[in-house]
């Protein structure tokens, strides 16, 4: 998604709490497509640090026009009590995700605010899942050590009513729209991947060239009479 704002023209600023993979990913964008990348190592639990973050990134720029939300805690992450049955997923662990996955959303766009209603064209984009939309059918997981916690789902799902409420409340000075996304190719089990294309009417899982064209059109003008929308990229999932 970096990639593609950055193809369209946009500098960046890049927030992770994996300062190296920010930095790799900064430079590797920068000289790709002439345009300046700042990485910005934050822990997107911490209220303070991702109000610094963005205050700094704002001075940096001297202006901030798009706000991307994709940090979160996914199907991947390591931790008790997360990939686990539903009995056995923890009260912490539940409550780090929505830290990261729905409180940070919340903040990163309140400190923001500013600065995107100045901007004239502001646009937030939160990234959801068709998991904030449906539950899961856990048949798919069989065999493989990943999981769809409970925690993932109400975070994606709050994602996407809180895009809803910024959009009318930032109006009309900010546009707010959500990208949910089905399953992407990220190295998953082979025995997954299969389980999940046969459920998939398009017959594939999506890749993260499939991620272009959304982002692109929810921040740019193509999408500039587009507020409180649900962009979903599922091969056809949630369509059955
Ligand atoms: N991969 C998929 O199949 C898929 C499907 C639907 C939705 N999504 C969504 O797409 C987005 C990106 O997911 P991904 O698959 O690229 O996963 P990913 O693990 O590659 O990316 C998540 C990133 O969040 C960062 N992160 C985690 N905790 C953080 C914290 N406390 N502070 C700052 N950064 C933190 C991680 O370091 C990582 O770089 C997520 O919102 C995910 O829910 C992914």
């Amino acid at each position: 998604m970096a990639e593609a704002l950055a193809e369209a023209g946009a500098n960046l600023a890049l927030m992770d709490i994996s300062g190296e993979a920010v930095e790799n990913a900064a430079r590797s964008i920068a000289s790709d497509y002439g345009v300046s990348v700042n990485p910005v190592k934050v822990d997107l639990a911490s209220e303070s640090a991702i109000r610094s973050s963005c205050v700094s990134v704002i001075e940096h720029f001297g202006r901030l026009d798009i706000l991307v939300h994709s940090a979160a805690f996914v199907g991947t992450t390591k931790l008790e009590g997360w990939i686990a049955p539903f009995e056995e997923q923890s009260l912490s662990t539940w409550r780090a995700a929505l830290a990261v996955n729905l409180d940070a959303a919340f903040i990163l766009a309140q400190t923001c605010a500013p600065a995107l209603r100045a901007s004239g064209k502001g646009s937030i984009i939160n990234i959801g899942s068709i998991y904030g939309m449906v539950g899961p059918d856990l048949d798919i997981y069989g065999g493989t050590s990943m999981g769809n916690p409970a925690a993932y789902a109400a975070g994606k799902g709050g994602l996407l009513q809180l895009t809803r409420w910024l959009s009318t409340v930032m109006a009309p000075e900010v546009r707010a729209n959500m990208i949910s996304f089905g399953g992407i190719e990220r190295g998953q089990p082979e025995k997954f991947r299969a389980n999940y294309t046969k459920r998939t009417p398009l017959g594939r899982m999506g890749t993260e060239e499939d991620a272009k064209g959304a982002i692109t059109f929810l921040a740019s003008d193509l999408s500039s009479y587009v507020t409180g929308h649900n962009l979903v990229v599922d091969g056809g999932w949630t369509a059955w």
